[in-house]
């Protein structure tokens, strides 16, 4: 049932006091038990489906995401890469990192001089990095899962060889990205039906991604890296110039590493280590506003925003020298992170003033060394939470499907520092130690995120959105704790997003004109969001007993659904 669209439902709460509808605008959906939210429909349902049938969250977000690779080939993918955080009912944590490598034949400066063209780290072969989906479900599921692998896949090889109904948002899409699918024949057939398109409510099948899927749900993860179909991918790298060999998919891994933690006026955090910057970003960026007391200008006040918009820049400033695949490089978390560090950076903030960032560059006095995407939350009965952002980087990733498998590879090589001081697709400015290396992971900006009340499960969240991902987080945490919105209203509310460069104000078309007025007159460039790339965020809140989903209406696609 989903009791979002129930108003009996809703009428039932209201009496019981439990919602106020009065001061707030939008209700999340309510579950008592277990509860998905994820950016499509069906896959939602395979979501919620396993989880009725004993199946633990970790379980559910493996068929989740094998669905999400048949019915949202937007982001969703086998291709592609992610992180997925867990936290267990008994506290344990685990971080499983799935986030695509370089292949060992790139190399530093394979995307610059003769040879390379501007959209080559973005758009086809040589922009593909070797695709951890796979290998991380199949991580999470042998050291968390508990039902049989062949029927957590099973639903997706059904969806994918029975078809669905392509919806409204689906249709347009396809419309939207065309051209990116065109170039490349294989992905024009199947998703453009050869430049016909699909319409609305036509039944769309993919009878190669069914048998490439029932390969790995009978073989296992070993079929993608070492079976029949990493020798249909890497025979396709081959024939096109890609880079990717049999070789670099036999030895990709997938790792689990500790999350990072941290506080935030009594809830305790749980999110994303390098090689996510969010987690540094989001932790960072909180502390900075603790000490500031921003929130008594009220949510959407040009001040909290102007608060808001300065922590975003000095992290961002941050993130452009320090990170990197910790693999590859040393991340100075600590020094990234330690209050003095972080009290000092924040009272360069001027109360009235933007700060320019030709003035502002990262913090840190000495380099101190030590030691289009989609994100979906699943709580289940047992109180096991799981967040997941998994990624093909742009929508559709370089747009290269591989013959006979049927799925699309990333683009994720274009989150290194392809150029260095040159902007990325998301026009982050990035440094050496995001430099391309074989094997090497690319710096990434998704943040799966946990909040804990005490000991007690309060929050799971995360979204994509490229690097907008980690302030929109940040600002959904802000207004459910500093501003006091249900997790709906904290997702609808109107976002702003700062990167130190381009040095300007981006804001999305809820903030008021008067409110962008007092931005120009504090110094900002402004600029609107593109209505196409916001960070889409997801959330699962735990308040009163009740499992509240908040889910992000800027998609257009997905829901929250619970029992
Ligand atoms: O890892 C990253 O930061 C990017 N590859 C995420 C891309 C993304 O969120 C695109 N979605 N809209």
């Amino acid at each position: 049932m989903q009791i979002r669209d129930s108003s009996r439902s809703l009428l039932f709460l209201v009496v019981l006091g439990l919602i106020s509808p009065q001061a707030e605008a939008r209700q999340p959906a309510y579950a008592r038990k277990a509860m998905v939210v994820a950016q499509e429909e069906h896959a939602a349902d395979v979501g919620l489906a396993v989880l009725r049938s004993g199946g633990n969250a970790v379980d559910a977000a493996v068929a989740v995401g094998f669905a999400l690779a048949v019915t949202h080939p937007y982001a969703g993918n086998v291709g592609g890469g992610g992180f997925m955080l867990v936290r267990l009912a008994d506290g344990r944590l685990a971080f499983i990192d799935f986030r695509e490598k370089a292949p060992a034949k790139a190399s530093h400066d394979m995307y610059r001089g003769a040879g390379g063209s501007a959209t080559d780290s973005v758009v086809g072969w040589r922009a593909v990095g070797v695709p951890g989906t796979v290998r991380g479900f199949e991580l999470a599921h042998k050291r968390y899962g508990h039902k049989p692998w062949l029927e957590l896949v099973k639903p997706a090889v059904d969806l994918a060889a029975n078809g669905f109904e392509v919806s409204y948002a689906q249709m347009d899409s396809w419309k939207y990205y065309g051209s990116l699918l065109a170039q490349f024949s294989e992905s024009k057939r199947i998703f453009l039906k050869n430049g016909v398109y699909y319409d609305w409510h036509e039944t769309f099948r993919q009878p190669e991604l069914a048998r490439t899927l029932d390969r790995i749900a009978r073989v296992g993860a070993s079929d993608f890296y070492e079976g029949e179909t990493a020798r249909l991918l890497a025979a396709a790298m081959v024939e096109n110039g890609g880079l990717v060999s049999l070789a670099d998919l036999h030895d990709y891994q997938a790792v689990e590493r500790r999350p990072l933690e941290g506080d935030y006026k009594g809830y305790h955090i749980i999110t994303a280590p390098p090689p996510s910057s969010g987690g540094v970003g989001l932790l960072q960026m909180l502390a900075m506003l603790n000490a500031t007391g921003y929130e008594k200008a009220g949510a959407g006040s040009a001040e909290s925003y102007h608060y808001l918009a300065e922590v975003m820049r000095r992290f961002y400033a941050d993130r452009s020298e320090y990170l990197g695949d910790p693999d590859s490089v040393k991340n100075p978390i600590s020094s990234l992170l330690d209050p003095a560090y972080v009290r000092n950076r924040g009272a360069t903030i001027d109360p009235e003033r933007a700060t320019p960032s030709e003035q502002l560059g990262p913090g840190l006095s000495v380099n101190i060394e030590d030691t289009e995407t989609t994100h979906y939350n699943i709580v289940d009965e047992q109180g096991n939470a799981v967040a997941v952002t998994y990624t093909l980087n742009s929508a559709y990733g370089s747009g290269v499907t591989v013959p006979g498998a049927g799925f699309l590879l990333n683009d994720e090589m274009d989150d290194f520092a392809t150029k260095p001081g040159a902007p990325n697709k998301f026009a982050l400015v990035q440094g050496e130690k995001n430099a391309i290396a074989p094997g090497k992971r690319p710096l990434s900006s998704m943040t799966p995120t946990m909040l804990l009340k005490g000991d007690k499960l309060f929050l799971v969240l995360g979204a994509p959105g490229g690097s907008r991902i980690t302030t929109a987080v940040l600002q959904v945490i802000a207004n459910i704790i500093d501003f006091g919105m249900n997790v709906q209203d904290a997702i609808d509310f109107a976002r702003i997003h700062h990167q130190w460069k381009p040095d300007f104000l981006e804001f999305e078309s809820g903030v008021s004109p008067d409110t962008v007025a007092l931005f120009k007159r504090m110094g900002y460039q402004v600029e609107e969001s593109h209505p196409r790339v916001p960070a889409r965020v997801e959330a699962i809140e735990v308040r009163d007993g009740w499992l509240q989903g908040g889910h992000d209406g800027r998609g257009h696609m997905g829901k929250a659904i619970g029992y």
